[in-house]
């Protein structure tokens, strides 16, 4: 029977680039909000037998949560064979660590939740810091899709004369790939971390600067604060105007706008729906599903 792909609001254009590429049949779901915000998830569809995909990005997750766990379980209920989630971002994963005392290790009861109702999970370059893979959370089967490639071929398309720049010690796993990938050099910066927004980062080495095109390449941008130090550190060695490329543009508040002010170019994949998305994941995300499909 042909796989149900059902994209939560947000997620239709990626879905139906999915689809063009993965055999599915695309269903809406409707949400309706009471006046006491409790929400009611409706989903006209024949589930019986059927491989369902949820797809949902979850940034901003607070809010998306219980719908997509509602809809699990009226597929399960309604006899759907297997229910994954693809959730091209994965929350959470940055609390990874009880940093003081007192804090919630969050990404743990967020893995088990997703856990518990769904079979399987499908994203793409989850931050992967102090895990080294989603299984020491996850107790589902659990697929990653790399961004890399993608990102190194717009790169080897769009930039002569790179280096990619890498703002902290954490993001050297992918900028180094990147930078294999299109063949370009590739320098990491000192990233020291103040508060939510307060981020000092400078050059270990910057020889490899000189006569090129920067391209700062993060797995997240989400308060911008990391990207815009990074242009300020950039700017105090006279490179040309910076590409800042994220894999997942959370842009939270006003950090798109922040980034653009700074004259940088802003761009990401569509993990995210953003009007920063330049690099689409579509391709991957198929080829990982109909891999996923043929080992369940
Ligand atoms: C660090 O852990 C991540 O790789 C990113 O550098 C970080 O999430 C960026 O956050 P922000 O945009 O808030 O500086």
């Amino acid at each position: 029977m042909t796989p149900l792909l059902i994209p939560m609001p947000g997620n239709s254009t990626l879905a139906t680039e999915l689809r063009s590429a993965f055999s599915c049949e695309i269903v809406s779901p409707e949400l309706h909000r009471f006046p006491d915000e409790e929400v009611r998830v409706t989903l006209p569809a024949e589930f019986a037998g059927r491989d369902v995909h949820v797809l949902c990005s979850l940034d901003r997750p607070d809010d998306k949560i219980l719908p997509i766990v509602f809809i699990a379980a009226l597929a399960r209920e309604l006899g759907a064979r297997r229910i994954g989630l693809i959730a091209p971002y994965l929350a959470y994963m940055r609390q990874d660590k009880r940093f003081n005392p007192g804090e919630a290790i969050s990404s743990r009861p967020f893995a088990r939740l997703l856990s518990q109702s769904f079979d399987w999970l499908l994203t793409v370059d989850p931050h992967l810091h102090r895990y080294k893979s989603l299984c020491e959370i996850y107790s589902i089967r659990t697929r990653v899709v790399h961004a890399a490639p993608a990102l190194a071929q717009w790169i080897r398309t769009n930039v002569p004369r790179p280096v990619l720049v890498g703002p902290d010690g954490e993001s050297a796993q992918w900028v180094s790939e990147v930078a294999r990938d299109c063949s370009a050099t590739y320098t990491v910066m000192r990233k020291v971390r103040h508060d939510d927004r307060t981020v000092d980062v400078e050059f270990a080495d910057a020889t490899s600067l000189a006569g090129r095109t920067p391209v700062l390449v993060d797995d997240i941008i989400s308060s911008g604060q990391t990207m815009l130090s990074a242009i300020k550190a950039l700017g105090r060695h006279g490179t040309a105007t910076p590409i800042c490329l994220a894999v997942h543009g959370v842009f939270a508040s006003t950090a798109y706008d922040e980034l653009l002010r700074s004259g940088a170019r802003v761009l990401s994949t569509n993990t995210i729906f953003h009007p920063s998305n330049a690099v689409s994941l579509a391709s991957p995300i198929a080829s990982a599903l109909e891999e996923l499909h043929s080992s369940l």
